[in-house]
């Protein structure tokens, strides 16, 4: 295995803490991809990083080094950055980043056009008994793998931005999608560290675009009727809701909210929570509007500070990761 290769070229590497795992492909070596491969290559499996852009995929070695330098800094690798970092290799050629492979990540760009190119070619090339699953965030995979001799062992693996961070994977199946490819897929995600969940059938948005997409929708709108400013707004989620949701769901919240549960905190609450929702309108997106949101936002924040910003983001994040990690939910 490649794991074991890279290795016994370097002799200063220190041996691994974790058993060694299959190899795992992942195909786009993007923003999302090049994050996968940290996911995969942090829990032991020699993984593939492919990508049709020469350039994204040497830019990506870099990238990762410095991810892993991070996390290890924050106590969140097992092992150390070098050995994590000797378990991926950057593989120009599709047909070797696929050889051998349990499970293929697919990260490239989102048209319906570009994934059933590439699934044709996965479902082509890869082990008949390999997972093959789309990073895709809208695309339900019934309309990029219809066609496919090998559709059964096709899905959506949705992460969250980055999933070495968020480990959030949305496993959702076409019609025709096995059961068995789903448990695999399932199995993979957990040894690996994430935490998948399972639609049972395609909607569009599938589960955390669709809770996002509502929770922005009363934002704007409140925003919109002048209730308040998008900052107060953004406080709501970030020193109220949010601190609990970092560790409880919503049901769970409400589920303590009450002495008797979910159907008492119905009994209290639940015509209250019916009327703030019964004149709802869904937000149209109006231009207006979002060039306000956009104007306080740029009032504390200059375009130019986006990706510092992003990165002050992911610090706090992997602060609240090795929390998460030395206080686990149970
Ligand atoms: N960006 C996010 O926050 C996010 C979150 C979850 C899921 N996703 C999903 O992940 C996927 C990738 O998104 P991204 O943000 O990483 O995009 P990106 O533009 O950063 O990366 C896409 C990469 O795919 C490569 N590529 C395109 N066609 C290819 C081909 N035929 N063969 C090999 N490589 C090819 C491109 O060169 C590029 O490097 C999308 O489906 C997206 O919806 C993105």
């Amino acid at each position: 295995m490649h794991y074991q290769e890279n290795h016994s070229l370097n002799p200063h590497l220190k041996t691994s803490n974790l058993p060694v795992r299959d190899p795992v492909a992942v195909v786009g070596a993007g923003l999302i991809g090049r994050a996968w491969a940290i996911v995969f290559a942090r829990a032991g499996h020699p993984v593939r990083l492919h990508d049709m852009d020469a350039g994204t995929m040497a830019d990506s070695h870099a990238y990762i080094e410095a991810r892993l330098q991070e996390l290890a800094g924050h106590g969140l690798l097992d092992d150390s950055p070098e050995v994590v970092l000797a378990r991926i290799r950057i593989e120009p050629s599709l047909v070797d980043a696929l050889r051998d492979v349990v499970l293929v990540q697919e990260n490239i760009r989102e048209t319906v056009e570009a994934k059933t190119a590439m699934f044709s070619q996965l479902d082509a090339l890869a082990p008949p008994d390999a997972v093959l699953a789309s990073s895709t965030s809208w695309l339900p995979a019934s309309t990029f793998t219809a066609g496919l001799p090998g559709r059964g062992r096709c899905l959506v693996g949705h992460p969250v931005n980055p999933p070495y961070l968020v480990p959030l994977v949305e496993l959702c199946p076409a019609p025709w999608t096995d059961a068995a490819a789903m448990a695999r897929a399932h199995a993979l995600y957990s040894a690996a560290g994430q935490v998948p969940v399972t639609l049972t059938r395609e909607i569009h948005g599938f589960l955390l675009n669709r809770v996002q997409a509502a929770v922005l929708d009363e934002c704007f709108r409140l925003f919109e009727e002048g209730f308040a400013n998008a900052e107060d707004i953004d406080k709501v989620l970030k020193d109220g809701l949010a601190l609990r949701w970092s560790f409880m769901g919503p049901f769970e919240t409400i589920d303590l909210n009450a002495p008797e549960g979910v159907v008492d905190y119905s009994a209290r609450y639940g015509a209250q929570n019916k009327k703030a929702m019964a004149d709802r309108q869904p937000f149209q997106w109006s231009e207006a509007t979002l060039k306000k949101v956009d104007a306080e936002r740029r009032k504390d924040l200059p375009i130019a500070d986006i990706g510092t910003r992003s990165a002050w983001r992911d610090r706090r994040l992997m602060a609240l990761a090795a929390h998460k990690r030395q206080a686990p939910a149970s």
